[in-house]
């Protein structure tokens, strides 16, 4: 079958080739309908679905797009294991009544010849950034890609992914890209652990240990929300995540909500953040700072 030509996988349509995605696209637009674009490396969760329903509720139509992004993952990352199951994903999808998927390969994405790459500053270059040098590099191409692909209206990321989501914002708002970025809450299990694909890695132990990251950070975001003196309250809450199994702590630090620079001032609103590992499996999660006296 040529690629450009409509495919499905069970109930939902499937586009492999950018020109594809746009003709569908192209035929929406001239219908007069609006569009949201949910990115995702696929293994798909109920927090990707809370994306997609977020999406519904604000676009006539809904694409997914689910690529495993090799140039968001360091030679020693877990691209090679990221788990891959696309029928379920787009059972799962289709059940969110999502509209089109989106699911290109590697050479459509990156053809030959591809020398391009979208490099943010300040916003991309502390926390994750710091551990994890050139993701956010491989996370914006990629995204500005499928922004301009699809010519979206919206496009739906999860605040599990917080760092990610300002760096996005700051690629939409720099390239004059025409789509408004819509942050979605993080979804979390009973026992507070934030959905994430990578959750699947965790060994039993591991998985019970896990939800105390969210503890932690809610009781650090509370001690600073009281008044305690923020690098106070950062160090105990390090202490609290070794106790809690967290051998490796990448960071837990409290920034700036919008520019995640260090947070200094009381009048700005304020975001705590934390990376730590379990294992071989490394933990993201961030919660809101309640206002501040100042
Ligand atoms: O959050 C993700 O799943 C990915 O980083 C994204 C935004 C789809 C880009 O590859």
């Amino acid at each position: 079958m040529d690629r450009d030509t409509p495919e499905t996988i069970g109930a939902l349509p499937v586009a492999r080739t950018v020109a594809a995605l746009r003709r569908r696209i192209d035929a929406w637009r001239r219908a007069g309908e609006s569009v949201v674009l949910v990115p995702t490396m696929g293994a798909l969760h109920a927090g990707h679905l809370a994306l997609v329903a977020h999406g519904r509720a604000l676009a006539s139509r809904c694409v997914a797009s689910i690529f495993v992004n090799p140039s968001q993952f360091a030679p020693q990352e877990d691209f090679s294991r990221y788990p891959r199951d696309e029928a379920g994903d787009a059972a799962k999808l289709a059940g969110a009544r999502c509209d089109l998927l989106y699911a290109p390969d590697a050479a459509q994405m990156y053809p030959g010849g591809f020398s391009t790459t979208v490099t943010v500053g300040a916003v991309a270059e502390g926390l994750c950034g710091r551990f994890r040098p050139g993701h956010f590099a491989g996370v914006a191409t990629v995204v500005a890609k499928l922004l301009l692909q699809s010519g979206a209206d919206i496009a739906c990321f999860g605040e599990k992914d917080y760092q990610q989501l300002q760096v996005i914002r700051r690629v939409a708002r720099d390239l004059d890209i025409p789509v408004r970025i819509e942050g979605v809450p993080t979804v979390r299990e009973p026992d507070g652990l934030a959905l994430s694909s990578r959750n699947l890695y965790l060994s039993p132990p591991e998985r019970e240990a896990a939800p105390a990251l969210q503890r932690v950070l809610a009781a650090t975001a509370l001690d600073i929300g009281r008044g305690a003196e923020i690098a106070q309250a950062l160090a105990a809450g390090r202490a609290a995540l070794a106790r809690a199994g967290f051998a490796r702590l990448d960071y837990l630090e409290a920034c700036d909500a919008e520019t995640l620079a260090p947070l200094a001032r009381a009048d700005r609103p304020g975001r705590l953040l934390a990376a730590a590992w379990l294992g071989r499996t490394r933990l993201i999660d961030n919660l809101p700072l309640p206002p501040r006296a100042a």
